[in-house]
């Protein structure tokens, strides 16, 4: 169960509480170390993309057909820096989301965390202020890392399966994911993080290359090359339909367990 003050953040967002159901009826505070993961020191990082094969620890099999280095450009964004990497996503013009958007949206965070969240795409206010999630999705994103013990820009990472805004908030194109999946993959690589946590299924798509259902996948064990992945719903979802947040929650808290562990 979470503490009471993350009690108090769920319910201000609407969150119902529940248990695991193999936690019996007693159900057990979680001590300050248990809600706050460790902070680990700055992993290396590495130059070389490593192979973004999505492992399956189990089923289902999740292919990941196109190799990081298909082609010049990906390869050259396969050896940026972070600096190199924001610089190439503000001046992309890879497909044609550039062509509307105010600015591109690399990414926001700890270049070293722990944990790295993956949306879909800027909307109106992350193109206007130019980070991701800073629009109402944004707050219940925030409202839901609290509730596990965590804060934007603190050993959290967030990015976006594309970079610019798609208008009128559409889901992205298969092709406007595929152009901009070397820098989502070079952030990756960057980053090594303990967990990736994909909000939705364009995040999934994009990642996995996998287009089942989430409710079929938020509970598999899978990974991308050697990092744990967990799948739950778009804050912008939970937003419209409020009975899910109590399964967002229950992702939250598993996730939380696989960083723990790792
Ligand atoms: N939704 C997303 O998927 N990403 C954002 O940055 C904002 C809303």
């Amino acid at each position: 169960m979470p503490t009471p003050s993350q009690q108090a953040i769920l319910q201000e967002m609407g969150y119902t509480f529940w248990r695991f159901r193999d936690q019996g009826s007693g159900s057990r505070k979680q001590t300050a170390e248990e809600v706050a993961p460790p902070v680990e020191e700055a992993s290396a990082v590495p130059v070389v993309e490593p192979a973004p094969v999505a492992r399956p620890v189990a089923a289902p099999t999740v292919p990941l057909e196109d190799a990081p280095l298909h082609n010049d450009r990906a390869a050259a964004i396969a050896r940026m820096g972070w600096d190199e990497l924001t610089r190439a996503v503000r001046e992309c013009s890879a497909c044609a989301l550039c062509e509307r958007r105010r600015q591109a949206v690399p990414g926001v965070g700890d270049t070293a965390a722990d944990w790295l969240f993956i949306g879909e795409g800027p909307g109106e206010q992350e193109d206007i202020k130019g980070e991701p999630f800073v629009g109402q999705a944004g707050k219940l994103l925030d409202a839901m890392l609290a509730a596990i013990g965590l804060a934007r820009g603190h050993n959290v990472y967030i990015a976006n399966a594309v970079k610019c805004r798609p208008e009128n908030n559409r889901t992205p194109h298969a092709e406007e994911m595929a152009a901009c999946r070397p820098f989502l993959l070079r952030q990756i690589a960057l980053l090594q993080p303990k967990l990736i946590v994909l909000l939705g299924k364009a995040a999934v798509h994009s990642v996995l290359d996998d287009d089942q259902a989430l409710a079929k996948l938020r509970r598999q064990p899978l990974h991308f090359g050697q990092i744990p992945v967990a799948v739950t719903y778009h804050p912008a979802y939970l937003l419209r339909n409020l009975p899910e947040k109590a399964r967002a929650w229950e992702d939250l808290c598993r996730a939380k367990k696989l960083v723990e562990a790792g």
